[in-house]
């Protein structure tokens, strides 16, 4: 198995260590335009190998030489929001990183699977998707397991109950449109709903909406990437392990859901195949037209790209 990161910034480099850490990959490639930093982090990274008993080989680069024949690329290159923006504000800077990172790994490994994590993400990936003329099996943009997480943490704060007995659920576009099902949002099986009163339901699905933005107002100087790369991390687990799980992913919609032509989030089976099915819940009318909107949110951007 061998992975390459694209982005050796906060998000590349720690989905890169995590990679490591759980000996997800015999051979990751970091690269980046930096000069040194996809070099000097690797070689870090590398020299941890020892200590955590894994036999990860780990490489930086500037190139996309070492890339070759690799399984599974991951899309983290792109600039990061700073307070006062939103992640819209960051597509013609990434949109032209990502076609280029794009267009030159799949040169170097025409079948691997694409994980896209640069923002704004569903529209990233539709970009990724179409310069490297991937079949949509082979294209997932990493957002919803971030999404869900917030919220998640979020129900376990408020309850003070575990995270791990929490499960949530969120449609559509990563962005202020989200759309976060309280209904299919469970502790132990029980929904939310039936937990607490809806004032605090929806206290919390303002929070986990704004839960990018939160980071940003403390960092300052950039977005989140602890939280984002576990999510990227879990995503490879699955199709590394074949494990089909299923998971709250953005994938190209063609019909499903009434929708056609666009990244948004939905839950998926994530395999060796990349994305092996989607799931269809049904939803009520509310719901359907919130995720219709983030959807349509999703699109106009699209139709603004200059690809
Ligand atoms: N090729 C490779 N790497 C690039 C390129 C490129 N064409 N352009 C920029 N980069 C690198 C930068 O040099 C930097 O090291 O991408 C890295 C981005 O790192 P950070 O600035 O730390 O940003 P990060 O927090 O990692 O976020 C990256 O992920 O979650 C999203 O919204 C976030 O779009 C942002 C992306």
């Amino acid at each position: 198995m061998k992975i390459t990161v694209i982005g050796a910034g906060n998000v590349g480099a720690t989905t890169a260590q995590r990679l490591a850490d759980k000996a997800l990959a015999n051979e990751i490639v970091l690269v980046d335009v930096l000069e040194g930093i996809p070099q000097g982090k690797a070689l870090d990274m590398y020299e941890a190998t020892p200590v955590e008993k894994v036999d990860t080989r780990v490489l930086g680069t500037n190139s996309y030489d070492e890339t070759a024949n690799s399984d599974i690329v991951i899309i983290t290159a792109g600039i990061a929001r700073k307070p006062g923006m939103s992640r819209d504000d960051l597509m013609n800077t990434n949109s032209a990183i990502v076609k280029s990172c794009a267009e030159s790994a799949v040169a170097k490994s025409p079948n691997a699977i694409f994980i896209v994590v640069s923002n704004p993400l569903d529209v990233m990936a539709y970009v990724a998707m179409k310069v490297a003329g991937l079949p949509r099996h082979r294209i997932i943009g990493m957002a919803g397991i971030l999404d869900t997480a917030r919220f998640r943490s979020f129900i376990a704060l408020e309850l003070n109950v575990s995270v791990e007995d929490v499960n949530a659920f969120v449609l559509g576009g990563h962005g202020d449109t989200m759309v976060p099902l309280a209904r299919y949002s469970t502790v132990a099986g029980i929904p939310i709903t039936e937990l607490m009163d809806s004032a605090t339901v929806e206290r919390l699905i303002k929070r986990t909406r704004d839960g990018g933005i939160e980071i940003v107002n403390y960092l300052k100087t950039g977005s989140a990437y602890y939280a984002p790369s576990s999510a990227t991390v879990v995503m490879v687990e699955s199709i590394v392990k074949d494990k089909k799980r299923i998971l709250p992913c953005s994938v190209y919609l063609q019909g499903e859901y009434g929708l056609n032509g666009m990244f948004v989030g939905v839950p998926v089976k994530l395999g060796k195949s990349g994305m092996e099915k989607i799931i269809e819940v049904k939803l009520n009318a509310d719901e359907q037209a919130a995720l219709a909107k983030s959807a349509g949110d999703v699109q106009g951007n699209i139709a603004k790209l200059k690809l």
